[in-house]
């Protein structure tokens, strides 16, 4: 298959370039491939909202910038936190022009939510399924649109760059498309393209215990990793402090944090407000602060999980603005104006990723990277709650303006078929199952809130391990999702350990015992 663009990924940043770029050409084919159905993604289960300067009277740029770089802790690109926050506005309106619903206060103003980090109410939101309805508006523009082509059920297994044109090298240089697993007929085919945008989304599952759906395995930025593209500030996982706690261990329902937003307490088993000992923001310290004081807290205690306390609030109130959270309480026999809901950290969000210039373009030519694969130098060290919605459209615009400014290269090369030739099916599916748990096992206990040098130099040796039966596997079996996924993974944790080793400062997401200073 050939197309004008490729976009990988089915998320807000995917759809929104896709919506643009349609838009603007319509003789132009632009072809969006996912993994899933066409809606899944961490977009779906986004929360809280969208970061954006709206109230003129009591917020300002200068307001949510100075927050980004607090909770960047020093490591932000200040160009690109400027840029972001003071397009922000624009970038809303238009999913507002696509018809995406938000929710309105008594006056029919906008409701701005609070969240940590935040020195004002700037996040807009639709109850507690924000991410659902930017998904539902845009899935919506794409299918109105005849020159865009969705492919669900197709998963990008690599890039498609001079590597793979067995000495065949064009004069232009960079990436072609991409070798596609059509999931559903269990074929593997090449689609080129003359531009290819990595939307692929986040790297959760790598962890165990994460807020993040199953498709959040790190694909994209593995492929760009084999690529050769730069990759950077993967040591800077976010942990999300609120994750519904559940015995099982693995499930991470999210309890936004719109909700400590709105009044909620943190407590510990004995009932103290634990946070007012860490920070002078208590609740609402960016992330990063109350993940690491909730984990030193279960340190200290021996305890499993901590608590939010909603008890105090107003519950009409918390069902209007939480319903999703409030019946998911409810269905584990938690009733919010009682009982305190148990919660404990899980992964959530990559601060780092493949490192793109302000048109999204990676350093391998052709390929552009949006949406949270991709390192643009918002975020630092830590992100500020709900500035990756907003991220994303802001992006997802600029890699468009590019476009517009810029001839759509030919690219005419000869792609070989995807090579099978003496692999077989993989009998023992065990292998991947008992890997991927080693892995997720491995990072969670090794590479998680808290690290130090040791653990690390044991993680990538053991890593090693997992590294060689893997690719073993790889090498002998016929494609399958899942062999893939895993394989990316174990790209991903051997970056997010190799830069944490070379991170020799605790900043914001990152906190190493052996970098404390004496
Ligand atoms: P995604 O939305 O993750 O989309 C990635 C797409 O790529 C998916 O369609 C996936 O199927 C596809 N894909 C991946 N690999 C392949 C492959 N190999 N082949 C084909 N397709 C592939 N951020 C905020 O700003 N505000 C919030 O309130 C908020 N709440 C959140 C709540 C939760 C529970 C979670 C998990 C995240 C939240 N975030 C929030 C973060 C935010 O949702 C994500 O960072 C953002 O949605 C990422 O968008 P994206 O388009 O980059 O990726
Ligand atoms: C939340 O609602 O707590 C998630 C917000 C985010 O990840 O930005």
């Amino acid at each position: 298959m050939t197309t004008d663009y490729l976009v990988i990924g089915s998320g807000i940043a995917g759809l929104t370039f896709s919506v643009k770029i349609a838009e603007k050409f319509p003789k132009r084919q632009v072809t969006i491939i996912t993994k899933s159905n066409e809606e899944e993604s961490n977009t779906k289960y986004a929360q809280g909202g969208v970061a954006v300067v709206l109230d003129a009277e009591k917020d300002s740029f200068k307001k949510h910038i100075q927050d980004t770089l607090i909770a960047g802790d020093g490591l932000c690109d200040e160009a690109v936190v400027d840029l972001v926050i003071k397009e922000g506005p624009k970038r809303f309106r238009e999913l507002l022009d696509w018809g995406a619903n938000f929710d309105l206060d008594k006056s029919g103003k906008l409701d701005l939510g609070k969240e940590g980090g935040h020195s004002a109410y700037r996040v807009v939101h639709h109850k507690d399924i924000t991410g659902a309805e930017i998904e539902r508006a845009l899935l919506a523009r794409v299918h109105q649109l005849e020159n865009i082509k969705l492919l669900p059920h197709h998963f990008a297994i690599d890039l498609i760059t001079n590597h793979h044109l067995q000495g065949n090298i064009p004069k232009q240089d960079g990436c072609y498309g991409v070798y596609v697993f059509d999931q559903k007929n269990n074929a593997i085919f090449t689609i080129q393209a003359n531009a290819t945008l990595l939307a692929s989304g986040g790297i959760g599952r790598v962890y165990g215990h994460t807020t993040n759906p199953v498709i959040a395995t790190g694909d994209g930025i593995a492929m760009a990793y084999r690529a050769k593209a730069l990759i950077k500030d993967m040591e800077f996982v976010q942990f999300h402090p609120t994750a519904l706690y559940e015995t099982d261990g693995e499930s991470s329902f999210l309890i936004s944090e719109a909700v400590r937003g709105f009044g909620a307490y943190l407590r510990n088993r004995s009932g103290k407000r634990f946070m007012l000992d860490y920070d002078q923001r208590a609740e609402l310290a960016s992330r990063d602060i109350v993940s690491q004081s909730i984990d030193r807290e279960l340190k200290k205690t021996g305890e499993t999980h901590v608590f939010l306390d909603c008890t105090h609030l107003d519950v009409e109130a918390f069902k209007t603005h939480f319903p999703n959270i409030y019946q998911k309480c409810k269905e584990n026999h938690i009733a919010i104006e009682r009982d305190w809901i148990p919660v404990v950290p899980a992964s959530h969000y990559s601060c780092g990723g493949i490192v793109v210039d302000r048109d999204g373009r990676t350093s391998v030519p052709n390929l552009f990277a949006c949406g949270e694969c991709s390192r643009t130098g918002l975020h630092g060290a830590n992100r500020l709650a709900s500035n990756s919605l907003l991220e994303a459209l802001v992006y997802a615009h600029h890699i468009f303006k590019f476009h517009c400014n810029h001839e759509l290269p030919t690219l005419e090369v000869a792609i070989p078929k995807w090579n099978d030739e003496g692999t077989s099916i993989a009998k023992e599916h065990v292998l991947i199952q008992h890997n991927l748990r080693q892995l997720q096992a491995l990072m969670r206990d090794y590479v998680g809130i808290v690290r130090s040098n040791n653990r690390l130099s044991k993680a990538i040796k053991r890593l090693d391990l997992i590294y060689n039966e893997v690719e073993d596997l790889y090498k002998s079996s016929k494609i399958t999702t899942s062999l893939c996924e895993l394989r990316n993974m174990v790209n991903v944790a051997h970056l997010i350990i190799n830069q944490s080793l070379e991170r020799k400062e605790n900043k914001g997401g990152y906190y190493n015992l052996d970098n404390i200073k004496k």
